[in-house]
């Protein structure tokens, strides 16, 4: 069986203050909370007091972006050598704020997935599709096309070291939800589509939903049998209502 994972992403948010408060409460929440396992996705300036706080913890550090390239003259980038320094476990790739607003393609999102790993840390590969994408029948396409950019470039055996996270883009901070079976048609496509490379893979690989999970809505779309935890946005900001996302992934059993 899978084990469940629940990342939230705190996006550009936050403050020494605020972080240190809120990583507190999620701590002690975790401790009492057992067969999920959970990480936080924190800004840059801040994975290195996270690092110190969450160590020893139940709660895993993750970064939100990564560069592609090793080192060098890329002025405001930082590499995953870096990142790996700070007890990242996980580091998000290809997220749809990334690619829609900075303009990441997916060789790009590919790129930083080998980067990635090739510093031992797991990418969280994140792919969906925008509301004229799915109005329009190319939900499948979309995914398809962002997933095999890196299966052709790290090959399928990359994935057992990874995550996937489906976001559709049109639930992604707008409060909208996709349906617990529309999410589910689209983790059993993903996982079909690596399953045509390599089934035990597939098997095992964790698939995350995001886009507007919710205390109210997490357990619904966790029941469904190809969601394998969450990403979470806003509700990652409130620690209540993470430890109930995450208590949500929990009882699914
Ligand atoms: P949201 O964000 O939960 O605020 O919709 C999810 C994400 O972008 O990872």
């Amino acid at each position: 069986m899978r084990a469940r994972l629940v990342a939230g992403n705190w996006k550009m948010h936050g403050s020494r203050t605020s972080n240190r408060a809120l990583l507190d409460a999620v701590i002690r929440g975790m401790s009492e909370i057992s067969g999920v396992e959970c990480a936080v996705c924190v800004p840059f300036p801040y994975l290195a007091e996270a690092a110190v706080q969450l160590a020893r913890s139940a709660v895993g550090c993750a970064a939100q972006n990564v560069s592609e390239h090793a080192q060098g003259a890329y002025t405001g980038e930082v590499s995953a050598a870096m990142l790996a320094e700070f007890d990242c476990r996980y580091v998000l790739v290809g997220h749809s704020e990334r690619r829609q607003i900075f303009g990441e393609t997916d060789a790009r999102a590919a790129a930083k997935f080998v980067a990635a790993q090739a510093a031992g840390m797991a990418p969280i590969l994140c792919v969906g599709e925008t509301l004229e994408e799915r109005d329009a029948g190319r939900t499948e396409s979309t995914v398809a096309r962002q997933l095999d950019a890196v299966l052709e470039k790290a090959g399928v055996a990359a994935l057992a070291k990874s995550v996937l996270a489906y976001e559709p883009v049109w639930t992604i901070g707008t409060g909208r939800n996709a349906t617990p079976e529309q999410a589910q048609a689209v983790h059993a496509f993903l996982r079909g589509r690596i399953a045509g490379r390599n089934n035990e893979i597939a098997a095992r690989l964790r698939i995350l939903y995001g886009g507007s999970v919710k205390p109210a809505n997490a357990k619904a779309l966790f029941s469904m049998s190809d969601i394998d935890g969450g990403l979470i946005g806003g509700a990652s900001l409130v620690a209540d209502d993470f430890l109930e996302i995450v208590r949500a992934a929990e009882s699914r059993g």
